[in-house]
C-alpha cells in the first residue's frame, strides 16, 4: 500500500470517527414516524389516527422514543398537542372542515447525551366527502339539556328543502358502540324538525357528536355536524317553594328549594330580584345573586315596600362554562302605598362559612369531573 493511500485511509477513518462520535453526542438524527393514516370509524366526529415508528428505531436502545402528535381543524388557530409513546389515537374533529394532523419523533437519553432530538414532521389530512350544496344544510340548530334529564334539539329545514324531505338525527358519545339514530322526532307537517333524546347521563361531561342529514327523492342534502357538551346546555326548571316573609325589624327573608329533576343542586347559582312598589309607575327590579345558597336576608332601608320577589336558577361556574337561566318563579304581594319610598338593598347577608366550605369542596370535585369545556361548534357532512 502506497504511503499516500495509507494517509488517505487514516484521514478517512479519523474523519469518520470524528463525524460519528460528534453526531452521536451532539446531533444524532432521528427520522419521523412512517405511514401516518387517518380513518373515519363512522362516529360523526372522532377519527382514528395511526402511525408506525421510524425505520431506524431499534438503533436507539439507550434512548426513549416518544412522539409529539398535534391536530386541529383547518381554520383553527392553535394545534392541540399530545406527547405519547402510543402509535394510535382517537380524537374529535369537526367533520365539516378538513382534519389536519402532524407527528414527529422525539428521542432522548444516553444516545443523545440527554438532549431531546426532534425529527421532521409528517403530515396528513382528512375530509369527509361533502355531498349536497351548502345551502341544503338545516338551519338554526339548537339544543337544550332540560333538568339534566333530556336533550331537546330543534332545527329548521334548509332554504332549498323541497317537499317530502326526510331528516334524520344521529348521535354518538364515548361508550356507544356505534352512532345511534334519534327515536323520538318532533314533527311539523310530517317533516322532522327536532329530536328528544333521553337517558344521556353517560354522555355528560363528554363530547356528544351529532349529525343531522337528510335526503329528498334521489338528492342528498348537506349534513350538519355539531359537537356539544351537555353540561354547557343545561336549563333547570324554576326553583321551587319560594317563601317570602318580612319581619318587623326591616328584614326581608327569601327562601326557596332547588328545582327538581336531575339537576345537581350543587351545580346551581341563583338570581333573586325584588320589585319595589312604586304606585302607578312600572316596577323596577333590583338584583341579588347567590351561589348555591337557597335563602337570603335583605335589610330594607326606610321600610320600603317590596311588592314582588322572583328567583331563577342557572348552572354555576363550578360545573359548566355556560348554561341557560331557568324561567322565573314569582311571588307578589299587595302592599299599602302609605310610604312611597325607594327600595334600598343593603347587603345580601347569608354568606355563611359553611357555604364557602362547600364552594371549596366543589371546586375540587367539579373541576375534576368536568374537563375543560369546549364551545359548541356547528358544521357540515355525515
Ligand atoms: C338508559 O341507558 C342504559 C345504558 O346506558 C340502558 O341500560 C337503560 O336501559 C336505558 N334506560 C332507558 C329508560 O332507556
Ligand atoms: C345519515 O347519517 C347516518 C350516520 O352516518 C347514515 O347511516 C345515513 O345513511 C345517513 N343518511 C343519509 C340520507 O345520508
Ligand atoms: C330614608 O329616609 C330619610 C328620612 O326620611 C331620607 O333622608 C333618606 O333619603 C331615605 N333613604 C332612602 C334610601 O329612601
Amino acid at each position: 500500500m502506497a504511503l499516500w493511500q495509507l494517509y488517505a485511509l487514516s484521514v478517512a477513518l479519523v474523519s469518520s470517527f470524528v463525524a460519528s462520535s460528534s453526531s452521536s453526542f451532539y446531533h444524532t438524527a432521528v427520522a419521523p414516524p412512517q405511514d401516518l393514516q387517518i380513518s373515519d370509524p363512522g362516529l360523526l366526529g372522532s377519527l382514528d389516527i395511526e402511525w408506525k415508528p421510524p425505520p431506524n428505531v431499534q438503533a436507539f436502545n439507550e434512548c426513549t422514543v416518544k412522539y409529539k402528535f398535534e391536530y386541529r381543524n383547518t381554520g383553527d388557530r392553535d394545534w392541540k398537542v399530545i406527547f405519547t409513546r402510543k402509535l394510535k389515537f382517537r380524537v374529535g374533529f369537526d367533520l365539516s372542515r378538513t382534519a389536519e394532523v402532524k407527528v414527529q419523533t422525539l428521542l432522548e437519553g444516553r444516545c443523545t447525551n440527554d438532549v431531546e432530538v426532534q425529527s421532521d414532521w409528517i403530515y396528513a389530512t382528512f375530509q369527509v366527502p361533502l355531498q349536497g350544496k351548502l345551502e341544503s344544510e338545516v338551519q338554526n340548530f339548537h339544543c337544550i339539556y332540560h333538568d339534566w334529564e333530556y336533550l331537546k334539539c330543534t332545527w329548521q329545514p334548509s332554504l332549498l328543502a323541497p317537499r317530502g324531505v326526510r331528516y334524520g338525527l344521529y348521535y354518538w358519545y364515548e361508550g356507544l358502540d356505534h352512532a345511534a339514530q334519534c327515536d323520538d322526532y318532533i314533527q311539523d307537517h310530517g317533516i322532522n324538525i327536532g329530536c328528544m333524546l333521553q337517558n344521556l347521563s353517560q354522555a355528560e361531561y363528554k363530547d356528544l357528536s351529532i349529525c343531522v342529514n337528510g335526503s329528498v327523492a334521489a338528492t342528498l342534502l348537506r349534513p350538519l355536524y355539531v359537537t356539544l357538551r351537555l353540561h354547557n346546555l343545561a336549563k333547570p326548571s324554576p326553583p321551587k317553594q319560594l317563601v317570602v316573609s318580612m319581619s318587623a325589624s326591616e328584614q326581608l327573608h327569601v327562601a326557596w328549594s332547588p328545582p327538581g329533576g336531575e339537576t345537581p343542586p350543587q351545580c346551581l347559582e341563583y338570581e333573586v330580584q325584588l320589585a319595589e312598589d312604586q304606585g302607578e309607575a312600572k316596577a323596577t327590579w333590583a338584583s341579588v345573586s347567590t351561589q348555591m345558597e337557597t335563602a337570603l336576608t335583605i335589610t330594607r332601608a326606610n321600610q320600603s315596600r317590596i311588592s314582588c320577589v322572583r328567583v331563577r336558577a342557572r348552572t354555576n361556574i363550578f360545573c359548566a362554562d355556560q348554561g341557560f337561566w331557568s324561567e322565573w318563579t314569582q311571588e307578589c304581594f299587595s302592599v299599602s302605598r302609605k310610604e312611597d319610598k325607594q327600595l334600598f338593598i343593603l347587603i345580601p347577608v347569608i354568606l355563611s362559612l359553611s357555604s364557602s366550605f362547600i364552594i371549596c369542596m366543589l371546586i375540587g370535585q367539579c373541576k375534576k369531573r368536568s374537563p375543560a369545556g369546549k364551545p359548541l361548534h356547528a358544521s357540515v357532512g355525515c
